[in-house]
């Protein structure tokens, strides 16, 4: 066997691929992992200004240590040089920047009544200088970023409450930057809800306590908020799009055996119950006997059901990094008991372990747009790994242009067997901390930036070799890959 045979170049078949004009070739980043400031312009804690080693397996305390390391609060220092950033995306010719709202800059414990202007003024000027730029934002309300207060204070997404706070500030950015922003997310990766309760819905769950009634009532208050979000996007933006976001990188069963077959379709609907929800509007049938046999009852008040069938989501955001395979026996709903599941020998890995799987993305496409109609908009796909700077001052990273091109190609062809793409953006075009372990280390970018593990550096930026890879596919509308 041979690894990555299944997606091998060799019967490359190119004839007739391209990209759609004016498709959105862009970055993403998210307001935690890049901007720092954590403190300044009456920014209040969020959840991951209390983590330390990352969302994943990382350490969480309510009460931040003074002295100690944590990675946001400088992070890249976005919030002070974005100027900088945003020359070189426009020097890549990105047409799109992902990033997120830091909702605690907005509203600083979450609960207040009145927003904090100097966060409201921050993002004015972001936008302004994107837009200066032809760069169209893509904007995320809520990346693990939930004000740090309505998880001490609510117990997060647990409490009813938080849909009221949450559509005031939903309400709040969408009719200050309506005229500015016209593609939104409500929620990043929020079928995460399983794997981090945490970090995706500011939910404590111990160890021992029984997960999933907890987990589907926390659900149904983000599907309620959902609803509202896209509501209120349609009423306070002219031409204003909302979409889904999840974390759909596909599961194939380890053997062709029944059980891993009919178990990894099981573990795949923990993920696609949600853009069920938000998508279709409904609930779908097989979360009944998911309820009925962990003993669940989803607390809904009336209107609920009708709310979330009105306003479902415009499009579906979606991160694909890798496959996963699933053998039968491994665990299906709370946590899988790792994320990466049983080995595929048929992948290469990235230098993190991740299988690295481009025929994966065409068929990941392919799955969603049979299953909902509706346009997909892919908000990050990337390769981590640890880039150096070689003595002539140059950063080579043949391996994230390999990876880059390789997944577009299958974008393209998912495009040709006509699923219906808005745009690309690849995850962090510049440095930034690793959401899972907190890393410096873990590099995304085509820009470098001078920071490390433990937080020394200059922070200096410089362009990698991809730089200009990712400039000449954009310059071509991807083109390029295809000659
Ligand atoms: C996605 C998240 O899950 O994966 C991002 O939306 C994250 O916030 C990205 O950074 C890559 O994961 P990591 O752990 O390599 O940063």
């Amino acid at each position: 066997m041979q690894a990555n045979a299944a997606n091998s170049g060799s019967q490359r078949r190119t004839e007739g691929l391209r990209f759609p004009e004016n498709f959105l070739w862009g970055g993403a980043v998210a307001a935690n992992q890049a901007e720092g400031g954590w403190k300044e312009g009456g920014k209040g804690p969020s959840i991951v200004d209390a983590m330390q080693g990352g969302i994943v397996g990382g350490n969480f305390r309510p009460e931040i240590e003074p002295g100690e390391y944590y990675a946001s609060h400088d992070a890249i220092d976005f919030y002070h040089r974005y100027k900088e950033d945003i020359a070189y995306f426009a020097e890549m010719g990105m047409k799109c920047f992902r990033t997120s709202i830091a909702w605690s800059r907005i509203f600083p414990s979450g609960d207040e009544e009145e927003p904090n202007e100097e966060g409201l003024r921050f993002y004015d000027e972001l936008f302004d200088e994107l837009l200066k730029h032809g760069i169209e934002p893509v904007i995320t309300l809520s990346h693990f970023e939930i004000p740090l207060n309505l998880i001490v204070k609510y117990e997060g997404w647990k409490n009813r409450k938080l849909i009221a706070f949450f559509e005031r500030y939903a309400k709040t950015v969408l009719s200050r930057y309506g005229g500015k922003v016209k593609y939104w997310m409500h929620f990043n990766e929020i079928n995460h809800f399983h794997t981090i309760p945490l970090a995706a819905g500011g939910i404590v769950v111990g160890e021992d306590e029984h997960k999933l009634p907890t987990i589907y009532q926390a659900s149904h208050h983000v599907f309620v908020a959902a609803a509202l979000a896209v509501k209120w996007c349609h009423e306070l933006v002219p031409g204003g799009m909302m979409g889904a976001m999840l974390s759909l990188s596909p599961i194939y069963p380890h053997t062709c055996h029944p059980d891993d077959v009919f178990e990894s379709y099981e573990l795949r609907r923990r993920s696609l119950f949600y853009s069920d929800v938000m998508l279709r509007g409904s609930y779908p049938a097989y979360a009944r006997r998911i309820w009925d046999e962990h003993g669940i009852t989803v607390e809904m008040q009336p209107g609920d059901l009708e709310l979330i069938a009105a306003h479902t989501s415009d499009y579906l955001g979606f991160s694909y990094y890798r496959s996963s395979t699933h053998r039968a026996g491994m665990k299906i709903l709370g946590n899988t008991g790792g994320i990466l599941g049983a080995d595929n020998p048929y992948l290469e890995k990235t230098p993190w372990g991740w299988p690295i799987d481009p025929k994966g993305f065409r068929y990941v496409c392919n799955e969603l747009s049979d299953r909902y109609q509706k346009p997909l908009f892919v908000v990050e796909n990337g390769y981590g790994a640890a880039d150096e700077i070689r003595e002539d001052g140059t950063i080579a990273d043949p391996e994230r242009v390999d990876y880059l091109n390789k997944h577009l190609i299958q974008l393209a062809e998912a495009i040709k067997d006509g699923c219906e793409v808005l745009g690309y953006t690849w995850w962090g075009p510049i440095d930034i901390v690793s959401a899972g372990t907190g890393e410096m280390k873990k590099r995304y970018g085509f820009v470098y930036v001078d920071k490390h593990n433990d937080g020394s550096g200059t922070l200096e930026r410089r362009r990698k070799n991809s730089f200009y890879a990712y400039q000449e596919i954009i310059g071509t509308n991807g083109q390029v890959l295809f000659e």
